[in-house]
């Protein structure tokens, strides 16, 4: 397989480069900037890319990749700070300049090689300090803007190139092509990397080894594609457990049993264990503490069962690629099987190995994935959850009563944004309750009910969030529906609090 390496140098952006590579079937893999020229030779790399990064050329510690990289003749293009690196390395001049954020009109000065097919000009987006001055002898000017003169420059004969914007984002128009022109036709890679090709790769390397494998299944899409993933490798040497912990959403346990049993074929056992955690939940507030107990009786239960049904020698995970590469332990697309101990608060006697097919995956590839297995639609097209389900939900104590309420007008907050074509435009959407009473009149009478808060948010990574602006119609509908549907609810709220200061979920 063909792969490009981008030598990571602390930019906001440098995981998109390789998503962006990927998109068009070229296997791109993130490593620190100083990996090691023997690491890299093992690699095998068809072409080099540098990212951005915070730093400046002309400080005393600027992150410099080691010498012997820029000697292997490969294909290089430097990304902002990666083309000041190019600039500084090969005799010219980086200076501090007034900074530039943003889109810029970029001029094509030659339409050849990396900005063939761009034509004369496009919208490019800058986020740079430093900029180059002087540029190295031998290299050419290939783009400018007004205030950076020298926005992207190549050697075409030694097939190096140095941009000053971003080509990853989708504010560059045709930054795609760039990327493209790099990769296709100046590194000269195939565009091999699919998906199908993945799952074939994987189901051959988890077919050898040996044990049985227990997976925690939790419905969401990594944990169902992992368990696949294994389950095509090793039959019923693959057990999944799922821990029905009670605070689910409405009818979740019988749906996700029901994918694995009759759909997939898996051996699967449903572990309910809703007393066990509502019972500790009992009489508890504090929303900390309420996530420690959901953990703690969590890893309880699934060490039992554990005990009871194995010997296990593997642990499956659904770990992705941006988990791997933030801990800093990439070991490389080689690395399928890794194994650690004590991962995950599980204790160290049961003596696991820990599996993780979905190691060199991002998240969209593992949708692609999920598609292609024949995962309903409905599955991996739904929110995200948290891990300790309702209780984060429920302000304030875990009640059967407020447990229905949460469940029940958050199917219809489910239900009426997938009426309105809107569910999957938007991040997330609940109903949350607390202790709060509200005075209402049914019919003739006033009744003393409950009040549920309805949230619906956008976001791109939950870091931040927004309130979704809801048509009024709908909200109004869905408060009908609420109020009517629910006895114990007299009042609905919409929360109209961003993160911040707000979080997504209210415990
Ligand atoms: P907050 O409430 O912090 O949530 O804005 C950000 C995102 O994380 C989810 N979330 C959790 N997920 N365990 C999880 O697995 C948790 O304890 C937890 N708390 C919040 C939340 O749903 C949102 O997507």
């Amino acid at each position: 397989m063909d792969k490009i390496v981008v030598l990571d140098f602390g930019s906001q952006y440098s995981h998109l480069i390789c998503r962006r590579i990927r998109e068009f079937s070229v296997y791109a893999e993130l490593v620190p900037y100083d990996i090691s020229y023997e690491e890299l030779q093992k690699i095998n790399p068809t072409g080099i890319i540098f990212s951005g990064g915070p730093s400046s050329v002309y400080n005393s510690d600027a992150p410099i990749p080691e010498n012997k990289i820029f000697d292997m003749n490969l294909p290089l293009l430097g990304i902002c700070y990666g083309h000041q690196l190019i600039v500084n390395k090969y005799g010219g001049k980086v200076k501090r300049a007034n900074k530039e954020y943003g889109s810029s009109l970029l001029t094509i000065d030659s339409n050849e090689d990396l900005l063939n097919g761009i034509g004369e000009s496009i919208r490019a987006w800058m986020s740079h300090g430093d900029e180059a001055e002087q540029i190295p002898e031998g290299f050419q000017v290939i783009g400018h803007t007004e205030s950076a003169k020298a926005a992207a420059i190549a050697l075409k004969e030694k097939s190096i190139y140095g941009i000053q914007f971003h080509p990853e984002v989708v504010h560059t128009e045709q930054g795609t092509e760039i990327l493209k022109n790099f990769v296709l036709k100046v590194c000269g890679a195939k565009q091999d990397w699919t998906m199908e090709g993945f799952i074939d790769t994987a189901i051959e390397k988890i077919s050898k080894i040996d044990g049985n494998v227990l997976c925690g299944v939790s419905g969401g899409i990594d944990s169902t594609v992992v368990a696949l993933l294994i389950h095509k490798a090793i039959g019923d040497r693959l057990k999944c457990v799922f821990v029905d912990n009670g605070l689910l959403r409405l009818n979740e346990e019988k749906e996700i049993e029901e994918m694995f049993k009759d759909n997939f074929k898996v051996d699967f056992t449903a572990v309910n264990a809703a007393d066990a955690f509502l019972g500790k939940l009992k009489g508890v507030e504090d929303p900390e503490k309420k996530r420690m107990i959901v953990g703690e009786e969590f890893i309880q239960v699934f060490t039992e069962f554990a005990k009871g049904n194995g010997p296990f020698k593997w642990l499956a995970q659904g770990t992705l690629y941006p988990d791997v590469i933030e801990s800093g332990v990439s070991k490389g697309p080689a690395a399928v099987i890794k194994s650690h101990h004590n991962v995950g608060g599980l204790p160290e006697w049961l003596n696991l190995e820990i599996l993780e097919p979905l190691r060199d995956l991002y998240k969209d590839e593992v949708r692609k994935i999920a598609k292609i297995l024949q995962v309903p639609e409905k599955l991996f097209m739904r929110h995200p959850f948290p891990g300790p389900g309702l209780s984060v939900r429920i302000i304030g104590e875990v009640t059967p009563t407020k447990l229905e309420i949460c469940k029940v007008a958050s199917k219809i907050v489910e239900e009426e944004l997938i009426e309105a074509g809107l569910y999957e435009k938007v991040w997330q959407a609940y109903a949350a309750v607390g202790d709060d009473r509200a005075v209402g009149v049914v019919g003739d009478e006033r009744r003393y009910g409950n009040i549920v808060m309805i949230r619906v948010v956008d976001s791109v990574d939950a870091m931040t969030a927004d309130w979704t602006r809801l048509p009024h119609g709908l909200l109004e509908k869905m408060s009908n529906r609420i109020t009517n549907e629910i006895e114990d609810v007299t009042w609905v709220t919409y929360t109209i609090s961003s993160k911040p200061p707000a979080t997504i979920e209210p415990q």
